[in-house]
């Protein structure tokens, strides 16, 4: 059984002259989500940040982000999304071999797919430079199917920033992950997929792609309003910040789980 958290959308900030503000909101957020992990009575064997992870992709957010990560003793995969930059990501993290082993030219997409104690975790770049929307390019799709087709008996979790499926939030769904067909040919040839992961929401959500189940997490700083009508009205909401726990078996079993940051203790135990 691998245990994935998933953390998403941090949006670190960065003032003018660099500096991140230590008690601005997402670095609060950040601590928090990072103390909640670490609190689980049944440590995650590695965590996914699927983008967003830096508001403006400056390098002192990133550099920033690392120093608030660093308490985590397990693997952390970074994803990026349509606010973060792929070069300054990889910058700073520049340890981590799968990250850095994609960038041999500018803005080269970051994906790549790693073991998670016997599952697979692989993640997709669905980020088109300078627009907010997600979109595979027939080469991503090709580095996918390729990647899949490497290990077909292995039960495999896919991640991407923006979701496949549609969210019925209007604001989101303008931004959506565009023309995602192609992405959900390449997953139905691939029965090993039990999760396709995404972030981009600022919420929990779960839909179906190809024959599999797909989710989203809440962000781990703001929560998007739940405005399901057309007009669709794009704002903040105070609901709490959160995360997802996947529990993925070696046999294929697949459980998420969402839970809202905080240190929660059991109250008393039940009979
Ligand atoms: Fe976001």
């Amino acid at each position: 059984m691998a245990i994935i958290a998933q953390l998403s959308d941090i949006h670190l900030a960065a003032g003018r002259d660099g500096e991140v503000d230590d008690g601005s909101g997402p670095v609060r957020a950040l601590r928090a989500a990072v103390s909640s992990l670490l609190s689980l009575p049944a440590r995650p064997d590695a965590v996914v940040i699927t983008g967003d992870l830096a508001d403006g992709g400056e390098h002192a957010e990133y550099a920033r982000l690392r120093a608030l990560l660093s308490p985590l003793p397990m693997a952390v995969y970074p994803m990026c999304g349509n606010h973060d930059d792929r070069d300054e990501l990889r910058k700073v993290f520049d340890d981590h071999p799968e990250v850095t082993g994609t960038g041999k030219f500018p803005q080269a997409p970051v994906q790549y797919a790693v073991d998670v104690a016997g599952v697979r975790l692989v993640c997709c770049d669905t980020t088109v430079n300078g627009h907010a929307h997600g979109h595979m390019s027939e080469e991503r799709l090709a580095w996918l199917d390729g990647t899949l087709a490497a290990a077909p008996g292995t039960p495999t979790v896919v991640a991407t920033h923006h979701p496949p499926y549609p969210i019925g939030m209007r604001f989101i769904d303008d931004l959506r992950f565009v023309d995602p067909a192609g992405f959900a040919s390449v997953i139905s040839r691939h029965r090993q997929v039990v999760r396709v992961i995404s972030g981009h929401v600022h919420r929990a959500s779960v839909g179906s792609l190809a024959g599999t189940v797909s989710t989203t997490c809440p962000s781990t700083y703001r929560q998007l309003f739940l405005d399901l009508t057309s007009q669709g009205r794009a704002a903040v909401t105070g609901e709490p910040a959160g995360f997802a726990i996947h529990l993925i078996g070696l046999d294929g079993s697949a459980t998420t789980h969402f839970a809202p940051t905080g240190n929660y203790r059991p109250l008393m135990d039940v009979e």
